[in-house]
C-alpha cells in the first residue's frame, strides 16, 4: 500500500455508463417476471449463456464492419492469452450454444428466452448505457413468416403485460443475399454525389456497410429520398414480406412499414422490426429484432433460419415511468414488534414460523416500541404484529393494519389468513 493510500481512502465510484439498481430493484423484478411469464406462455424456455465469449463469435456473428464490433466491444486478453469479449448482445451466444449442444436433434423449432446484462462501449446518455440489460427471445429453425409474426406477437404481448401503451411497431424487409447486392448498388449510386456532405461515419460506411447510411441520425435528411429497399426485393422476399403483413393484419396488430429500418447488426435477412416509444427522445427503440437466416451457418452450424428480438430493460422501465404504470412499492406483509427486550427471542421464533407464509421483518437495531412502529411504517410494512408478555401467554396477538390503523387480537393461524386476504 502506498503511503498516500494509507492516509487517504479515495471513494471508489461506479464505472461511467453503469447503474446501481437499488430503489428500482422491485420494478425490475416485476417487469422481468411479467416478461418471463409471457415468453413461457408462448412456449419459450429459458437459456442462460455466459456473459463473456470468444471475440470471434461477435466478429463473425454480429459482423466485422458494424459499429458494435468496430467501436463498442469490451474486449480483453485473459490470463491464458485468449481474446475475450463481454457479450454486446444475446443472439450470437444463443446460436453458439444451439450449435455446440447439437440442439437441432431435439427437433425444430427451438424456442428460447433470456434476460441479462449486455455491454457496449457507447456514449452514455438517458436510455443508453455501457452495461444495459436485455430481455429477448430467439425462435430457431423456421423460415416461415408465421414465425416472424409469432415473434412480434410475443414482443407486443410482453409490453402489454406491463401495461405499456404508446409504442409503435415499425417493420421492413432487408431482402436476402439474392436481392440485397442490387439494392446496395442502387444506394451507392444515390449517395455517391452526396458523399462530401455526409458525416465522417457515413463516409466510412459508404464503402463497408452502405445500408447503415439509412439509419444515420445526422444524415437522416438524405435517407428520405434514397431508393426504397422494398422496390428491390426478389419474388421470394416479396412473398415473405406480403405474408408477414397479411398475418399481422389478421391479428389486428398495427404497424408502419418503414424502409429506413435496417438495424445495426449484419446478421439480418428479410424481416426487421423495431418497437419505438417516441417520448423517449433520441434513444426511442425499446425493442429491436428480425430474421437471421444465415447466422447459424455463419457460425459453423447447418442452415437454420431463425428470428428473434431483444428489448432494452432500462428503456422499457423509462417508458413505464413516463406512463406512470409502475406499481407502488410494497414493503413486507408483517413487521413483528417486540414489547421489551425480553420478547426478542419470541419475535425471532414468530418470524421463523410466519416467514414460510408471509414476508416478514423484525427490528435488529434494539429500538424501543415506538420507534419500531415508526420503522415499520417507513419500510411500508402492511401490518404490524405486537408480541408482548400477555400475547405470549394467551396465544392471541395484536395485529395492526398500517393503512387504516385498525387492530384485532388473533391466534397465529388467523394472522396468516387475515394478512393474506
Ligand atoms: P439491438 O437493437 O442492438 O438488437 O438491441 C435491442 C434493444 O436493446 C434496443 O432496442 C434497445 O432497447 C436496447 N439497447 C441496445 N443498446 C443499448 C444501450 N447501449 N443502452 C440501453 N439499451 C440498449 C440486438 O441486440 C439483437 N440481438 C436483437 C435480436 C434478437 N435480434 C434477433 N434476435
Amino acid at each position: 500500500m502506498s503511503l498516500l493510500s494509507q492516509w487517504v481512502k479515495i471513494m471508489i465510484k461506479k464505472i461511467k455508463g453503469t447503474n446501481d439498481i437499488v430503489e428500482d430493484a422491485y420494478i425490475w423484478e416485476w417487469v422481468e417476471n411479467k416478461f418471463k411469464n409471457v415468453a413461457k406462455r408462448f412456449g419459450f424456455s429459458e437459456i442462460r449463456t455466459p456473459i463473456f465469449e470468444a471475440t470471434e463469435l461477435f466478429d463473425r456473428g454480429v459482423g466485422k464492419e458494424t459499429d458494435i464490433v468496430q467501436k463498442e466491444m469490451y474486449t480483453f486478453e485473459d490470463k491464458g492469452g485468449r481474446t475475450i469479449t463481454l457479450r454486446p448482445e444475446g443472439t450470437a451466444p444463443v446460436m453458439r450454444a444451439f450449435i455446440e449442444h447439437g440442439m437441432t436433434s431435439k427437433g425444430l423449432p427451438q424456442k428460447f428466452f433470456y434476460v441479462g446484462p449486455m455491454f457496449r462501449y457507447e456514449r452514455p446518455q438517458a436510455g443508453r448505457l455501457r452495461q444495459f440489460h436485455q430481455y429477448g427471445i430467439e425462435l430457431i429453425g423456421s423460415p416461415l413468416p408465421i414465425a416472424d409474426v409469432y415473434t412480434i406477437l410475443v414482443a407486443i404481448e410482453s409490453l402489454k403485460a406491463v401495461g405499456l401503451e404508446n409504442f409503435k411497431l415499425k417493420i421492413n424487409s432487408t431482402g436476402c443475399e439474392k436481392c440485397r447486392p442490387k439494392y446496395r448498388e442502387a444506394l451507392r449510386e444515390y449517395y455517391k454525389p452526396l458523399l462530401p456532405k455526409l458525416c465522417d461515419d457515413c463516409q466510412t460506411r459508404y464503402e463497408k456497410n452502405v445500408l447503415r447510411l439509412l439509419d444515420c441520425k445526422r444524415d437522416a435528411e438524405y435517407a428520405k429520398s434514397a431508393p426504397n429497399i422494398l422496390d428491390y426485393l426478389c419474388d421470394d422476399c416479396k412473398t415473405h414480406f406480403g405474408e408477414l403483413k397479411r398475418l399481422l393484419d389478421s391479428l389486428g396488430i398495427e404497424y408502419e412499414v418503414d424502409p429506413s429500418i435496417v438495424r445495426g447488426l449484419d446478421y439480418y435477412t428479410r424481416t426487421v422490426f423495431e418497437i419505438k416509444y417516441p417520448s423517449l427522445g433520441a434513444q426511442d427503440a425499446i425493442i429491436g429484432g428480425g430474421r437471421y437466416d444465415n447466422l447459424v451457418e455463419e457460425l459453423g452450424g447447418a442452415p437454420t433460419p431463425s428470428v428473434g428480438f431483444a428489448g432494452g430493460m432500462e428503456r422499457i422501465i423509462l417508458a413505464l415511468k413516463n406512463e406512470k404504470k409502475i406499481p407502488p412499492f410494497r414493503g413486507v406483509d408483517l413487521y413483528i414488534v417486540a414489547v421489551g427486550d425480553e420478547q426478542r427471542a419470541e419475535v425471532l421464533k414468530m418470524a421463523e414460523k410466519l416467514s414460510s407464509e408471509l414476508k416478514v421483518d423484525v427490528d435488529l437495531m434494539g429500538r424501543k416500541i415506538k420507534s419500531q412502529f415508526k420503522n415499520a411504517s417507513k419500510e411500508m410494512a402492511r401490518y404490524t404484529l405486537i408480541v408482548g408478555e400477555d400475547e405470549v401467554k394467551t396465544g392471541l396477538y395484536t395485529l395492526k393494519n398500517m393503512s387504516d390503523g385498525t387492530q384485532t387480537k388473533l391466534p397465529i393461524d388467523e394472522i396468516v389468513k387475515t394478512v393474506k386476504s
